[in-house]
């Protein structure tokens, strides 16, 4: 479901259900050896998922591990993300050639805890975000602020390797277009593409799960000549 916000260099692999057969990697036991079986069961199947995305990029059934922040570490020429949620699962990777970074996340469609909205947000972004939920009263407009920024920060990451807060971002969303753009205030590596400071991203809810997702390209593309 997710390919749809993703350009074509982006391969991904989703699932809606948990892969029982699915296997894990010493490296990637380790990760889970002491979690509970729903965190042993996203674990795994979002592993299965990023493996049958690497392999349609060639690449033959391999571990992935975590850094120490709990990134999955790709090989050597690939960018990517993982997410999951309650009922979704998704993986997405790209070769570095093509693109320079990516964030995917899933969300359910249903309303942030109480006071969480208040801690990632600024004040022009609450405001914004009261206009955009009067226009979209079926999305869970908190929730698919919190999704877009957890995509900002897992493609913020892999590029600056430094953390980001929530209110290090301000996000603006279009409801007709169903993209969004994130400025960010702190600064950060200079992408290809001219993206110095901002992501752009896409979003959509299916099936009541919020998807959000944000690709930098790692050159500027050709204007037609
Ligand atoms: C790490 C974080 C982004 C994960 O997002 P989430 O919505 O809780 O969970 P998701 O299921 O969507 O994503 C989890 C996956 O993200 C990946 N991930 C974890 N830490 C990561 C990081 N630091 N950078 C990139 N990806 C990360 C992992 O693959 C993880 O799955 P796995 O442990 O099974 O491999 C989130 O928990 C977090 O720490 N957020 C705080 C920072 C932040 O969002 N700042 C906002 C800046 S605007």
């Amino acid at each position: 479901v997710i390919e749809e916000l993703l350009p074509a260099e982006v391969i991904s692999v989703d699932t809606r259900g948990d892969l029982v057969d699915a296997t894990l990697f010493p490296d990637e036991e380790r990760i889970v050896g002491n979690a509970v079986e729903k965190r042993r069961r996203e674990f795994t199947t979002a592993r299965a998922c990023a493996r049958a995305a690497l392999a349609q990029l060639g690449f033959p059934p391999i571990a992935i591990p975590a850094g120490e922040r709990g990134e999955p570490l790709w090989p050597e020429g690939v960018v990517g993300s993982i997410t999951h949620c309650a009922g979704y699962r998704a993986c997405a990777v790209a070769r570095s050639t093509e693109i320079a970074t990516l964030g995917i996340d899933a969300e359910p469609n249903i309303a942030l805890p109480d006071g969480l909205l208040a801690e990632i947000t600024g004040l022009d972004e609450l405001l914004a975000l009261r206009r955009l939920q009067l226009a979209a009263p079926e999305v869970q407009c908190g929730r698919l602020l919190f999704s877009a920024k957890e995509s900002v920060y897992k493609a913020w990451l892999s590029v600056a390797r430094c953390s980001l807060s929530f209110k290090d971002a301000v996000l603006t969303f279009d409801l007709s277009t169903g993209t969004f753009t994130a400025r960010l205030l702190v600064a950060g590596p200079q992408l290809p593409g001219g993206t110095h400071g901002r992501f752009s991203g896409r979003w959509m809810v299916r099936s009541g799960i919020i998807m959000t997702a944000i690709t930098a390209p790692a050159s500027v593309p050709r204007s037609p000549s």
